[in-house]
């Protein structure tokens, strides 16, 4: 009997590229596949496909029931709340819980690497909390720990550029920026396997990079010089919150640089490639394909 998998979180940007992955790259059957998502509507070129779209959203649980009845594997994509502390933490409970209810075969979930209680990062908590209520649950499990995505540069790099200063409490800790798409071809084979082995996966990109490594390769690339500047987290805090973002994002963009200052975000493991079986893509290769999006 053939297996159903579900991806959550399906009109996504890291859900679109695992179903696109299932689809071309595993050459899973459409009509074996379920996106589920908040806005089946904005699917409705994968149901075009054959693949079968339901509604789901972790702030309803009846939504959940509905949409995980009759799916094998399961993968729990972390949503993006993160500007109410606990929020995404309760949605994901949310979550796993319904695939309890649902008896699910499988569960595969999208975490963080260093979770752990001590974790600098924080929203840290939300996917700690979450891989234990998975390992609570007693249905098997595959846990992948994404690393920092390459396209998070997108976010600063065009102010960086314009200034030509990067400002960070970084330190020398390096990380290991991968891309969101060789993330996406890890996560759907390991949805498109049938191992029922429960497993946890850091998956990261090829090398770590400290932010002055990354400068330098966007210099390379963009042609555009960048002193980096390293401040403390508290005065890095205030100057975000200077030029105008919300104290709560500020904090959660220096509690990055606190996590990559002290080791948290640099390991470097062979998981994507192993998993998808293709290389991944080495960051200056990726900036080079996205010149036009770091300078904005
Ligand atoms: N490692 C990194 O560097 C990094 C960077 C950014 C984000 N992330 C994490 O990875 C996740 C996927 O990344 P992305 O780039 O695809 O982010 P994205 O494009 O912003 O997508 C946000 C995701 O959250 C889901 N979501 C939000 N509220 C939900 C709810 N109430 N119920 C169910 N799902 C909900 C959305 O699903 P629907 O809209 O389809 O319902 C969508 O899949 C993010 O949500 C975040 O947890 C990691």
């Amino acid at each position: 009997m053939p297996q159903t998998i579900l991806v959550t979180g399906a009109s996504g940007q890291l859900g679109r590229s695992v179903i696109n992955h299932l689809l071309g790259t595993f050459k899973v059957p459409a009509e074996r596949i379920v996106a589920a998502t908040r806005t089946p509507a904005s699917l409705s070129d994968l149901a075009a496909r054959g693949v079968i779209v339901r509604k789901a959203d972790f702030d309803n649980q009846a939504s959940l029931a509905k949409a995980f009845a009759g799916a094998d594997r399961v993968l729990i994509i972390s949503t993006n709340e993160i500007a109410i502390q606990g929020k995404r933490r309760e949605q994901q409970l949310a979550a796993v819980a319904a695939a309890m209810q649902a008896g699910i075969g499988h569960l595969l979930y999208t975490s963080m690497p260093n979770p752990e209680p001590g974790s600098p990062v924080i929203f840290a908590p939300d996917h700690y909390d979450t891989e234990q209520a998975i390992k609570a649950s007693g249905i098997p499990y595959t846990i992948f720990r994404n690393g920092w995505y390459d396209e998070n540069l997108f976010m600063a790099m065009p102010q960086i550029l314009a200034s030509g200063q990067w400002y960070t409490s970084a330190d020398n800790g390096a990380i290991s920026y991968g891309s969101r798409d060789d993330y996406a071809a890890a996560i759907a084979a390991g949805l498109a396997s049938d191992t029922g082995e429960s497993t946890t996966y850091t998956l990261t990109g090829p090398k770590a990079y400290t932010a002055a490594e990354v400068a330098a390769l966007v210099t390379e690339v963009t042609g555009n010089p960048i002193q980096v500047i390293q401040l403390s987290d508290e005065a890095l805090t205030e100057g975000i919150k200077a030029a105008g973002l919300p104290e709560s994002l500020a904090k959660a963009l220096v509690s990055f640089d606190a996590a990559a200052r002290a080791g948290d975000l640099g390991m470097v493991t062979d998981a994507v490639e192993k998993l998808s079986g293709r290389k991944s893509v080495p960051l200056k290769q990726f900036l080079e394909m996205n010149k036009a999006a770091l300078a904005g």
